[in-house]
């Protein structure tokens, strides 16, 4: 955000649901990251923002669903029959496109590696190329 000035995003929202973001996780089955939940690990952005909607914090729900992959659409989760609920979970605000990309240079497995623009693009790879059509996007904007 420092870099462009020119973006004027909320950056105490931008903190704050950076924080929250993936508090959804643990209702997930993913073992490698300790987390010992019924359900899909794709599922913990929606099951996240659920949780933030019944604590009034309907904002910050929102980048919750809408930071899985570079976002996924209505299309994909239909076409591909992701056990999601059925609604476009793309990053619309700018604060929510910040964080859905900043959050693919992390992991959760290896907390101190910052991935590179390549590393971070090849994860995205499996989720399309509209994926990485957004994510190339950002590149130019946020880099
Ligand atoms: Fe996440």
């Amino acid at each position: 955000m420092d870099l462009h000035p020119e973006i004027q995003a909320d950056r105490k929202f931008v903190e704050e649901a950076a924080l929250l973001h993936d508090i959804g996780v643990y209702k997930t089955y993913a073992p490698e990251i300790a987390c010992f939940g019924s359900l899909p690990y794709i599922c913990h952005g929606y099951l996240g923002a659920d949780l933030l909607r019944e604590e009034g914090y309907g904002r910050h729900a929102l980048v919750c669903e809408r930071h899985t992959g570079a976002g996924i659409s209505l299309r994909d989760i239909v076409d591909k029959e992701l056990p999601l609920p059925r609604r476009d979970m793309l990053p619309v605000s700018i604060e929510e496109q910040l964080i859905c990309f900043a959050d693919k240079f992390f992991s959760k497995t290896e907390l101190l590696k910052e991935r590179s623009v390549a590393e971070a693009r090849h994860k995205l790879e499996r989720f399309g190329a509209e994926g990485l059509e957004r994510f190339d996007f950002w590149c130019k904007s946020f880099l």
